[in-house]
């Protein structure tokens, strides 16, 4: 196992970067990755070629088009388009040369907006999606929907997690583009930069998010990787189990950066979701548990994000 050829998609970003030092930490020997310089994974001969001639005994396909509120709603066509084609382009090449073994990452962003919480994972399609990120979701959907076809109808093993929301070191930091705690991270720590200026944030501080320390999920796909035998599901969440509202993150994030300044809410952006909590007992009935709390694992990705 420890030597079978497993190609990491998406090495150099957050989570792809997590799961390739986990798994070298765990003497994985035979690990493959190829930049997006070398290999776009939108090109659909490029991939059939690459995989056809590495032949890997399994793929996690970490690459994707990722992003927060802002990004996926500017760049709608960017979120649906290349997140399309990275999948199918992948899980076809995969399938057509023999992977047996698959694994996937959806989100829980892509469940119906206003399902009932935890989120269980049959609630995928019964109800409409939140607007803001439907390309990306639609998107995400149809890769599950791929690995479940192919599962069924040629007993692949194709198996798609939806994580909570990560964060890490590596994360992206670009406000234009970040998820919502890098981009707390960036202000506070410009603002206290800054004299301790006043800092605005997005929305009315309600909405309620669950995090995951990125090593956390990187953990997961290892045990997801290393599990004995057949799964129960093919679609499993991945989740700490607790959630926190945007402001009470917000207050965390002011304290751990030291920033003293004012917090002002421009309720006129859009708040996202009301509240996205992952029921996850199925992973925790197979034996999994996140180690990383909240506090912690900002305060690594805060003592990260200065050596930038
Ligand atoms: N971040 C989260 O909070 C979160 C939450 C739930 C699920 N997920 C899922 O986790 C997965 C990884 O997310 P992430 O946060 O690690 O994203 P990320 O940091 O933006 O990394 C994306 C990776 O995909 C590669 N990539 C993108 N377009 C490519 C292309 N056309 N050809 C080749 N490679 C390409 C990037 O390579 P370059 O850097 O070279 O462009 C990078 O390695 C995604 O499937 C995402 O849906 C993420």
């Amino acid at each position: 196992m420890k030597n079978s050829k497993i190609y990491i998609a998406g090495h150099t970003g957050l989570v792809g970067s997590a799961v390739l030092e986990t798994l070298v930490n765990n003497g994985y020997s035979n690990l493959l990755t190829i930049s997006s310089k070398q290999l776009d994974l939108r090109k659909q001969s490029a991939v059939d070629d690459f995989i056809a001639r590495e032949k890997p005994d399994g793929v996690i396909i970490c690459a994707a088009r990722v992003g927060g509120i802002l990004a996926n709603n500017t760049y709608p066509w960017e979120f649906i388009y290349d997140n399309l084609m990275i999948e199918t382009n992948l899980i076809n090449a995969a399938h057509n040369n023999g992977v047996q073994n698959l694994i996937f990452l959806g989100s829980s962003c892509i469940y119906p907006k206003l399902a009932p919480q935890p989120l269980k994972e049959d609630y995928l399609l019964t109800g409409p999606l939140e607007p803001t990120n439907e390309w990306y979701a639609i998107a995400k959907i149809a890769g599950i929907k791929l690995c479940q076809a192919l599962n069924r109808e040629y007993g692949r093993n194709y198996i798609s997690l939806m994580p909570t929301n990560l964060y890490g070191p590596r994360d992206n930091f670009d406000l234009q583009t970040s998820h919502v705690l890098p981009a707390l991270i960036r202000k506070f720590h410009e603002a206290k930069n800054n004299n301790h200026a006043p800092v605005t944030l997005w929305g009315s501080g309600n909405p309620r998010r669950e995090f995951l320390y990125v090593s956390d999920l990187a953990e997961a796909i290892r045990f997801i990787l290393e599990y004995p035998g057949k799964l129960p599901s093919d679609l499993i969440n991945v989740g700490c189990g607790n959630d926190i509202s945007i402001k009470e993150l917000a207050l965390l994030v002011q304290e751990i950066v030291g920033h003293k300044g004012d917090i002002f809410w421009d309720a006129s952006k859009p708040d996202g979701t009301p509240r996205k909590l992952l029921d996850i007992g199925l992973i925790q009935s197979l034996g999994w548990k996140h180690v990383v709390n909240l506090r912690e694992g900002i305060e690594k990705t805060y003592d990260w994000f200065k050596l930038l």
